[in-house]
C-alpha cells in the first residue's frame, strides 16, 4: 500500500478485516518491519485517540514515532500557494512538507474541513499538499473529507460484534453546538456501502451527505422507522454539505439524540460513535454506559486499524 486515504486502497475488504483480527491476537509479530524506520505524525488540529493509537500502532511494527503539533510551538504555516506571505505566516507549506519529510519514512497527517470553502475543503488541499510534495507514503489520520483510519476500526468493532450475517447497520445524525465536519460519517459510509451489511443512514432533510460517500445508501428522514430492527446505530453529528448550506448548522433538534427509548425500537443493537462525543446531545448517559455500548472497544480498535495499514505500508517502502 503506497498511501492511505480511503476504503479504495485496502483492497478486498474482508481481507483486510480478517488481516487485523489476526494483528490483534498478536501485535507485536510485525515488529521486524520498522526497525530504523520513523513514522512522522502531524497534527493540523486536535487528538487524543489517533494520536495514541497511532503511536501505539508503530512502536508494536517496531518504528520511531515523530509527532508534530503544528499550532503549537511550529511556525505558523501558510497553505495557498501565491501568498504575499506579510501577515502572521512565517513559513509555507511547500518547504515545511519536504523538510518534514526529509526526517521520516512514512507520513500521517490531520487537517480537518475548514468550513471556508467547499471546493478547498473537498479538494483535500492539505492532504494532496503532503501527497505531492513530501515524496512519502502518507495516510491520512482525518482529513477534510474522510476519516479511513476511525472507519476502518468501525468495521472491525462490528465484524467483531455482529450476530447475524448481514447485519443492518443504521447511521444517525444526532444535534451537536458546533458545526462538525463531513469526514467520519463520509468514511463510515464508505466503508458500509464496501461491507455485506444493510446500511440506512438518516438525518434531517438537509444534511445529505456527498453522493461519492453516500452512493447507492439507503436515506430515512424518519429516525424511529430508521431504527427498527436495526442491530448497530452509529451515531455522529455532521454539518450540512449541500450548497448553499454547506458547514451550516440546520438543527439542534434534541428529538433526534440516541436515548434508550430509541434504542428500544431496534433489535438490541449496539451502540457506536467514534469519540469524543457530547453526552445528553448525541447520546443520553444510558446508553453510552449500557452494556451495548461499543464506544472503548471501537476506540481499542484504532489501534488495529492503524497498524494494520502501517505494516501494510511498510511491506510496500
Ligand atoms: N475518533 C477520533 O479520531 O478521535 P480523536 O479526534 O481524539 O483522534
Amino acid at each position: 500500500m503506497k498511501n492511505y486515504l480511503s476504503v479504495n486502497d485496502l483492497g478486498n475488504l474482508q481481507n483486510a478485516v480478517k488481516e487485523a483480527i489476526e494483528i490483534k491476537k498478536n501485535r507485536f509479530a510485525y515488529k521486524h518491519l520498522g526497525e530504523n524506520k520513523t513514522c512522522l505524525l502531524v497534527f493540523f488540529n486536535n487528538s487524543l485517540r489517533t494520536r495514541l493509537s497511532t503511536q501505539k500502532a508503530a512502536m508494536n511494527l517496531g518504528m520511531n514515532t515523530i509527532v508534530l503539533d503544528v499550532n503549537q510551538g511550529a511556525w505558523k504555516l501558510e497553505t495557498e500557494r501565491g501568498v504575499v506571505m506579510d501577515g502572521d505566516k512565517s513559513e509555507h507549506l511547500l518547504e515545511a512538507i519536504p523538510v518534514m519529510a526529509s526526517y521520516c519514512d512514512i507520513v500521517g497527517v490531520r487537517a480537518f474541513a475548514q468550513f471556508e470553502s467547499k471546493e478547498y475543503d473537498y479538494n483535500e488541499t492539505i492532504l494532496n499538499q503532503f501527497i505531492r510534495y513530501s515524496g512519502k507514503p502518507v495516510f491520512s489520520m482525518e482529513a477534510a473529507t474522510a476519516h479511513p483510519l476511525q472507519a476502518f476500526a468501525d468495521l472491525i468493532t462490528i465484524e467483531e460484534n455482529k450476530k447475524t450475517a448481514r447485519p443492518k447497520v443504521v447511521l444517525t445524525w444526532a444535534p451537536h453546538p458546533k458545526a462538525l465536519p463531513q469526514a467520519v460519517p463520509n468514511s463510515f459510509a464508505d466503508f458500509m456501502n464496501e461491507a455485506d451489511v444493510d446500511f440506512v443512514i438518516t438525518h434531517p432533510e438537509g444534511y445529505e451527505l456527498c453522493e461519492s460517500f453516500a452512493r447507492n445508501a439507503k436515506v430515512e428522514y424518519n429516525q424511529n422507522k430508521a431504527f427498527e430492527g436495526a442491530d448497530f446505530i452509529y451515531a455522529k453529528n455532521w454539518a450540512a454539505y449541500a450548497d448553499p448550506n454547506y458547514g451550516k448548522i440546520l438543527s439542534k433538534d434534541m428529538s433526534w439524540m440516541v436515548d434508550s427509548e430509541k434504542m428500544r425500537l431496534t433489535n438490541n443493537a449496539f451502540f457506536m460513535h467514534c469519540l469524543p462525543v457530547r453526552r445528553n446531545m448525541i447520546v443520553s448517559d444510558d446508553v453510552i454506559e449500557s452494556p451495548q455500548s461499543l464506544v472503548i472497544q471501537e476506540a481499542a480498535n484504532r489501534e488495529i486499524s492503524a497498524q494494520t495499514v502501517l505494516k501494510r505500508m511498510l511491506e510496500s517502502l
